[in-house]
Formats: C-alpha cells, structure tokens, sequence
C-alpha cells in the first residue's frame, strides 16, 4: 500500500481492514476499520504519529522503506491496534525515541515490551520542534483509556486524536465524500468505545476547540477536512439533551413476548413516539448502541427463563448499564408461565442507568385485554414524559 499525501509535509501510512468482522472479540465492524499512521516531515526532524495493528505491521513498514531516519514515535495510545508495530519500528529506527503521556509510558512497556529508556513522556501542552513544524501534545484522557493524548501540528492547523473522533471505517478516501456514511459509523464508534466517558469527553473537546484546527486526522476512518461536522456531531452526543425516543430490545421465545412489543410500538408510534426495536435474537449490538446514544427511555421485552430474563437480555442489560447512556427511564415488559423475578433482576443489571423505572407489564402466557391496556397506559406515561423533556 502506497503512502498518500495531506499535505506537503504531512502523508498517511497505515492500512484498510476491509474485512475484519470483530474488535476486542466483542465489538461487530461491519465496514471493517482502518489503522491510520501518519508521517510528518519537519526541516530538521521527522515523526511517525501511531503505528498499525500487528496484522498490518507489514503494510506499514512497506511504507517506510524509503523513509530513511525517524526521530519520533508518538503513541498516542497504548492499545495494540495503533501501537502493536512500535516495537518493529522501534527497531528499525533504533534512534528513535517512543514519545507519550505519563500514563502510557508504563502501558507501553507492559503490553509490548519497549524498552523504558526509549521512551519519553510529555506534559500536557509540551511541544517538540521538528525544525520548521511544531508538535504539540494534548493530553485528552479516557479517549478511550486513561493515558491518551493528540497531537497538534501547529503550522498545518492539524489535529492528531488517534481513537477520539474516530470510525470504524474501511474506505480508500483520504478525507470523508459522504458525511452520512461517516456520521454513521463515527456514532457507532463513539457509542460502543467513547459513551461511558461522555463527560471527560466534553472537556477534551473544548481543549480542542482552543486551538484553531482546519483538520482531524484520527486513526481509524478518513480524514475531517471540515472538522465542524464532528465536532459538532460530538457536542451533540455528549451533551445532556435527550430525543423523544424509546429503545427496545427484546426476545420472543413463543410469541408472546413478539405481541406486546408491537402492541405497546404501535401504541407509542401514535403518541408520536420514536421506536428502535431490536430483535436481540438476530440484532447487530452496534445498532442497538448507536441507538442508545440519544434515547430517553429503555424498555426491555422479555420472556422469562428459568424465574429470569432471557440470557441475551441479560448480556444486553449489562451492556447497556457498561455503556452509560443518558437514559432518563426504563420499564420491562414481557411475559411467564408459572412465575417471574424478570423485572427485579433487570433493575438489578443497570445500577448505573439513573433512570426512572416506570410500571412494567409482565403477563402470563399470551397477552389479554388487560395486559394490552397496561400497555397503553405505559405508552400514555412514557409519552407524557417525553413531553416534558
Ligand atoms: Fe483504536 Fe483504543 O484503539
């Protein structure tokens, strides 16, 4: 893969996954991702910002092959999908100096081995010169670990934040064509990876907007040539502003569960609610992640299972409480034979979820009149609340 020019000092290195599925085993990429690396050349110096993923690794020392001396390694990040080919880079440059937060110093010699006098850690605002090009170093925490940083190239006005407005994304643009394609992916990734850390977030942004940035360069997903779209996609996300949305994760085992759902959709659907439901059965959890981002209320369909919830209610349940969205309320609806600690038990999976539990309807067996009608009063009550927001 051919390294492509940003400008006249800056190129991007690195490579498209077109067809990883899965990150961390646990997150669905179904656009597959990209391990963005990017040299820049000063008059004096060079620096490598990132690396790529061990699987990449060859990729990104093919694009270094003619590129004689680096001076610079900045780790941004300590997770292996940016910083697993430091150690090869490292050592094909051997003068070269692993360049990070405090806090990474330690994860980079724990997670990959680098020798601790290779690296140098920066203060907040410390900046290194590269002769006619200026490094300033941003610490911006809990994007999405602890000892994360960016980088400001001042000269080019360019931002460097490596996972911080990121988006899973294989694409051969160098900089977004669709912004609707991006907005999609880049709230997919701040859902799954950013959302529990909302409010560190909306302090590193301002720290951001300080500076006077013409472009993001993150490490997964194309370049923001108009930095205005994602920031103002993330003011959004992160603020405290919640839509007259429901979220509805659900499980049917034989129908009955599948009825009240779209009973109480529908009920909701002409109060002129806005319904996502999930059929969790079969559903992309991404989805269901991005959906929760600007959701006021939860409510969880499920059948009951040995006295509890359904099992991939309770993995979405837990995902959800990991997740901390801005939910407002929650309510469970569902159904049982004999007997059921359905509701008790979800409430007990979302202790971090400050929600208001609204009256659940659990019914046994198929639904009848009067547990339709207790979905409508939850529909009139969810309703009424999204009214006030
Ligand atoms: Fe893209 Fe947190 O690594």
């Amino acid at each position: 893969m051919n390294t492509r020019k940003i400008t006249d000092r800056v190129a991007w290195m690195g490579a498209a996954d077109w067809n990883r599925r899965l990150f961390d085993s646990l997150i669905p990429l179904p656009d597959g991702t990209s391990y963005n690396a990017y040299l820049v050349r000063g008059s004096e110096k060079t620096a490598l910002l990132d690396s790529a993923d061990p699987a990449k690794c060859d990729a990104l020392m093919r694009q270094l092959a003619d590129v004689a001396e680096v001076d610079y390694l900045v780790a941004h990040h300590a997770e292996q999908d940016h910083s697993g080919s430091l150690p090869a880079v490292a050592e094909r440059y051997p003068a070269a100096k692993v360049v990070c937060t405090p806090k990474a110093k330690g994860m980079l010699v724990d997670h990959l081995g680098l020798p601790e006098e290779r690296i140098v850690a920066v203060a907040d605002g410390e900046t290194v010169s590269l002769g006619d090009r200026t490094l300033e170093f941003i610490h911006t925490p809990w994007v999405h670990w602890p000892e994360t940083m960016c980088t400001y190239l001042r000269e080019d006005k360019i931002l460097f934040s490596c996972d911080f407005f990121g988006s899973h994304l294989a694409t051969t643009d160098l900089c977004v064509t669709d912004e609707a394609l991006v907005y999609e992916a880049a709230k997919r990734y701040y859902a799954e990876i950013m959302m529990p850390f909302r409010t560190v977030i909306r302090k590193n942004i301002e720290k951001v907007e300080a500076r006077d940035v013409r472009m993001i360069a993150p490490s997964h997903g194309p370049v923001y040539d108009r930095p205005a779209f994602i920031l103002d996609a993330y003011k959004d996300w992160v603020s405290e502003n919640v839509k007259n949305e429901v979220v509805l994760p659900y499980v049917s085992m034989h129908g009955s569960t599948e009825l009240m759902v779209r009973h109480l959709v529908s009920a909701l659907a002409c109060r002129g609610v806005r319904v996502r439901v999930f059929d969790l059965a079969v559903t992309d959890l991404g989805k269901l992640a991005i959906a929760l981002v600007d959701a006021a209320t939860l409510v969880v369909g499920t059948p009951t299972v040995h006295v509890g919830p359904h099992p991939a209610v309770f993995y979405a349940a837990h995902l959800a409480n990991a997740l901390r969205p801005k939910l407002r309320f929650a309510a469970v609806i569902g159904s049982y034979g004999w007997s059921s600690k359905a509701i008790e038990q979800i409430a007990g999976l979302i202790p971090n979820l400050k929600v208001e539990i609204l009256d659940s309807v659990l019914c046994r067996g198929l639904p009848r009149a009067t547990d339709f009608a207790a979905l409508d009063a939850l529909a009139e009550s969810i309703a009424a609340r999204h009214a006030g927001l």
